[in-house]
């Protein structure tokens, strides 16, 4: 669908690039040239992804964890060892659980907020500070989740989200003097891996029920992600920045598709 070298000679990292829509993203990045490095906390997750992306191109891992700042420190040497540019920064790794706002601990809240809104600054910061700035040249894309209307089931990690949203705004703006454009991605309900760790009977619920509330009736696939963060990480998005992109099937707009997680 892209031109075949719309990446080539680029080197781009994906955090949680070891599975569901981060992997996606990986391998398409190197089949349109890149070189990629995925990024996240499971070294065997790491190493089995790496093995199969590398059939589409050059990939590397190391280990990471976003919550810890000196983590993505030693991430950041790595990647400057290689003597090369990093051009594109794909913040994708995260995670949340599903439950009453009344029910969420404050160690639960704090646990999502630290991953999904801090563990995306801690990154940003510091690979901005290792590449993007001193090169004046960069490309951040930030995957946030659909959370148009709020995100009642999920408080902690819509207020992550939105901070990371109204993050992708502010720096848009302030970074723009150093050449760098920052965009998200906000996925609706998506049929890939993280689904995995919900617990049933939500998981079939997930899967059979809710994509019939959805304006389009169907999940997004992760592929269907990819394609959007592709773009906007393209020469083709030179002129975008400080957008949110949502990949949701008009979800956002029409419809609450899962009932609220306690009885009222
Ligand atoms: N699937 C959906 O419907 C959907 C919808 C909206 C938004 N999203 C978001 O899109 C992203 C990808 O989702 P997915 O469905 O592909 O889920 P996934 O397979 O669970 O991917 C999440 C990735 O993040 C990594 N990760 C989590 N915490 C990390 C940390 N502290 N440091 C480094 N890496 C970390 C995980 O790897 P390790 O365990 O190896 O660290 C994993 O590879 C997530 O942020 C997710 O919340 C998904």
């Amino acid at each position: 669908m892209f031109q075949s070298n719309l990446f080539q000679g680029k080197t781009v990292l994906v955090t949680g690039g070891g599975s569901g829509i981060g992997y996606e993203m990986a391998r398409q990045f190197l089949t349109l040239g890149a070189e990629v490095w995925i990024a996240s906390r499971n070294e065997a997750r790491l190493q089995a992804a790496s093995q199969t992306l590398a059939h589409f191109g050059v990939c590397q891992w190391h280990l990471c964890d976003i919550r810890q700042p000196e983590s993505i420190e030693a991430l950041a040497q790595a990647i400057q060892k290689q003597g090369k540019p990093l051009d594109i920064l794909i913040n994708n790794a995260g995670g949340q659980f599903r439950a009453a706002a009344e029910e969420i601990s404050s160690r639960g809240w704090l646990a999502v907020i630290n991953n999904n809104l801090n563990g995306t600054w801690f990154m940003t910061r510091t690979l901005a500070d290792y590449f993007f700035i001193p090169q004046k040249q960069g490309i951040i894309v930030n995957i946030i989740a659909q959370m148009f209307r709020g995100f009642p089931g999920m408080v902690h990690t819509g207020a992550a989200r939105a901070g990371v949203d109204n993050m992708t705004k502010t720096l848009a703006v302030e970074w723009s003097k150093f050449g760098i454009r920052v965009n998200a991605v906000a996925p609706g309900l998506i049929h890939s891996s993280g689904l995995d760790t919900y617990p049933e009977p939500f998981r079939t619920q997930t899967l059979v029920e809710f994509p019939k509330r959805i304006p389009q009736n169907r999940m997004g696939t992760a592929e269907e992600v990819a394609y959007a963060v592709l773009f906007l990480a393209s020469p083709m998005a030179t002129y975008i920045t400080g957008e949110t992109l949502y990949v949701d099937g008009g979800q956002r707009l029409w419809g609450d598709f899962w009932d609220l997680p306690s009885e009222r």
